[in-house]
């Protein structure tokens, strides 16, 4: 718009000039001309800015009914039941995000207490697994069960609020670390020394004491004026807090230095006893201690046993033992 607003003005200029020059026209008139022309300029500038603001309107409000009109998650519905001492079964569970199949043939069973570990490279599916747990996706065959009860069947609050998940992804959100420790609880319920206790416990007391307003401090959009390692401490506090009878770690301490790393780990050990614990670690020394690990290669399990049956048994595996722990 303005280059064409430019070349315009230029051309008036350039011809009115040469017309004022062989005396066809007056000076005065080419003068008040281009005041004219001045005058113009803005409302088109902008009747055409008005134009990219509605085009730009337009393509928000598409999103926002996009998202208005998305299903929402009952939370309510369903059975209140204590999942304490059940069993939780995967049977044959198939999954997949849109055409190419994600998961496929999941079958184990995590005992009350167990630590079961998931291992594999990158893009096998474990993260999903989690997902489907956490019922953020449904399974496409197969239904996960805990003791008897096909997990859809319990209300999604009594379900979420007996499972403690630290996930691979930023899950904190703009606001104070008091309000991202306690999201979901009743803010009022959970005392200063409690906050302090798990804080200690997921070895964040120390920096949040640094921060101007401690537990008040606001942590930006997204955490961002918090460091990698200090939101995962939140996210693995956040997760002590509740006291989850399920207790679900993906990658926890993948972004820690090695001295928090073992005061968190130690933590968590603390943490899962106990309770069932899946753990997802590219790390194998926080899983060599598990009661099952499974092996997930491109959505299948193929490999199944504690970590010597698989160090002797899986070749993948053995390669990721050598790399590693030597
Ligand atoms: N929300 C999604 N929509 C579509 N495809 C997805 C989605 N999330 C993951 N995928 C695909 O599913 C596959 C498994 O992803 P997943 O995140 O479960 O892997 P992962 O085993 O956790 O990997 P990593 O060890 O790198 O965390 C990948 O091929 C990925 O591209
Ligand atoms: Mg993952």
């Amino acid at each position: 718009m303005y280059v064409i607003i430019t070349l315009v003005v230029l051309a008036v200029f350039g011809y009115g000039g040469l017309r004022v020059a062989n005396g066809t026209l007056s000076i005065g008139s080419l003068v008040a001309f281009l005041m004219f022309l001045f005058q113009l300029m803005s409302p088109l500038i902008t009747f055409t800015s008005f134009f990219t603001q509605l085009q730009r309107a337009a393509g928000a409000t598409n999103r926002i009914t996009e998202i208005v009109q998305l299903k929402e998650e009952a939370g309510q519905e369903g059975i209140e039941m204590d999942i304490s001492g059940l069993p939780l079964t995967f049977p044959d569970v198939h999954f997949s995000y849109g055409e190419e199949p994600v998961l496929e043939d999941i079958s184990f069973t995590a005992h009350p207490g167990q630590k079961i570990a998931f291992a594999g490279p990158s893009g096998g599916g474990k993260t999903t697994l989690f997902s489907l747990i956490e019922r953020f996706y449904e399974p496409e065959t197969g239904s996960i069960v805990i003791g008897d009860t096909p997990i859809q069947e319990l209300s999604m609050s009594s379900w979420r609020g007996q499972i403690g998940y630290v996930s691979q992804e930023n899950a904190m959100m703009a606001g104070t670390i008091r309000e991202n420790l306690c999201y979901g609880m009743e803010e009022e319920a959970v005392s200063d020394e409690r906050l302090w206790e798990v804080a200690e416990m997921a070895y964040a007391d120390g920096f949040i004491k640094e921060l101007p307003d401690g537990l008040d401090t606001k942590v930006g959009e997204r955490g961002t004026k918090l460091s990698g390692g200090q939101r995962q401490r939140i996210n693995i506090a956040r997760a002590f807090l509740r006291n989850p009878k399920i207790l679900m770690l993906d990658e926890a301490t993948a972004s820690l230095d090695s001295q928090s790393e073992q005061v968190v780990e130690e933590a968590l050990n603390r943490l899962m006893a106990g309770r069932t614990t899946f753990v997802i670690a590219h790390r194998l020394s926080t899983i060599v201690d598990a009661d099952l690990i499974l092996f997930i290669e491109k959505g299948h399990i193929n490999g199944k046993g504690t970590h010597e049956e698989l160090a002797q048994t899986h070749p993948l595996y053995q390669m990721f033992a050598e790399q590693q722990l030597t």
